[in-house]
């Protein structure tokens, strides 16, 4: 079930495995936080919130305009504004859930556009942020052609709505043999996308194509890092995976196979399995 919070009138869900736990005693002090990726929400996430690690608090926000999160004003989403929409408003939205939960450190982690927001989060606040998962994502920013296809997604989604851009999308989320072979994965992806507003995928793309490069931020990652990659990412190939790892002084690599773009929805077993392992090693259980 989903938890909500209000900063202002503006409402932020999410989900928390805590909630699923009610009565049982409180063990779990440790909070991993899990970001969602493009362009779905958190219920990404139900299968690691619903098995939570073994002492470990899950909880995954729906970014603005996402599930059951509000999207920005219509008028905060004008590109030609002095300051367009920024993935700091993603950043400083987990933060102040953090700040109403009194959660004071997580373990951060985030898969493609949940990661270019993890990022955005250590820009602002390293110091909440005493592990970091990164799943299918990339430090880059938009280069030119990139840019291109997201003013072109920006004009699909204008003129034909939220499920064009999902169905535009579908093909490069998932391997080619989950499509083949497992349509209700597809199935799942999409039902989660298209209910997501089309005010929140306008001020996701807009946020994506205005990031800043990342990779000045990676050789001062401090703490103990699990990168996760997919053996078939054709968004986040697995070459680059490795290349984003290497720059990472304490981090570790999981490479999934039978996964795309989206792994923990593809391989729910293994990504949870990787985390555990992660967990473990690095926070002892
Ligand atoms: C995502 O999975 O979050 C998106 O595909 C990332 C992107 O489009 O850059």
């Amino acid at each position: 079930m989903r938890e909500h919070i209000r900063i202002d009138r503006r409402r932020i869900g999410y989900l928390d495995s805590a909630r699923r736990a009610a009565g049982s005693p409180a063990v779990d002090t440790r909070v991993l936080l899990l970001i969602h990726a493009f362009p779905v929400n958190a219920d990404m996430r139900t299968d690691q919130v619903e098995a939570p690690p073994a002492g470990w608090r899950v909880i995954a926000p729906d970014l603005r305009g996402f599930g059951d999160s509000d999207a920005d004003e219509p008028a905060a989403l004008d590109d030609a504004r002095p300051l367009p929409p920024s993935l700091d408003d993603y950043a400083r939205d987990v933060l102040t859930l953090l700040d109403v939960l009194g959660i004071e450190r997580v373990v951060l982690a985030g898969l493609s556009m949940g990661g270019y927001t993890a990022f955005a989060v250590l820009r602002r606040a390293a110091e909440r942020v005493h592990g970091l998962v990164l799943a299918n994502t990339k430090a880059e920013a938009d280069g030119g052609e990139a840019r291109a296809g997201r003013r072109e997604m920006l004009a699909l989604l204008g003129q034909a709505g939220v499920e064009a851009v999902v169905d535009r999308m579908l093909p490069r989320l998932l391997s080619r043999e989950t499509r083949a072979q497992r349509g209700e994965v597809e199935s799942r992806v999409r039902s989660i996308a298209v209910g997501n507003s089309a005010d929140g995928v306008r001020g996701a793309i807009l946020r994506m194509m205005n990031r800043p490069d990342s990779t000045p931020l990676l050789g001062r990652i401090a703490c103990p890092t699990l990168v996760v990659a997919s053996e078939e990412d054709e968004v986040t190939p697995l070459a680059g995976m490795r290349a984003l790892q290497h720059r990472i002084a304490a981090s570790d690599l999981a490479v999934l196979r039978g996964a795309g773009h989206l792994s923990n929805i593809e391989q729910p077993g293994e990504f949870a399995g990787a985390i555990q392992r992660f967990l473990a090693a690095r926070f002892g259980g």
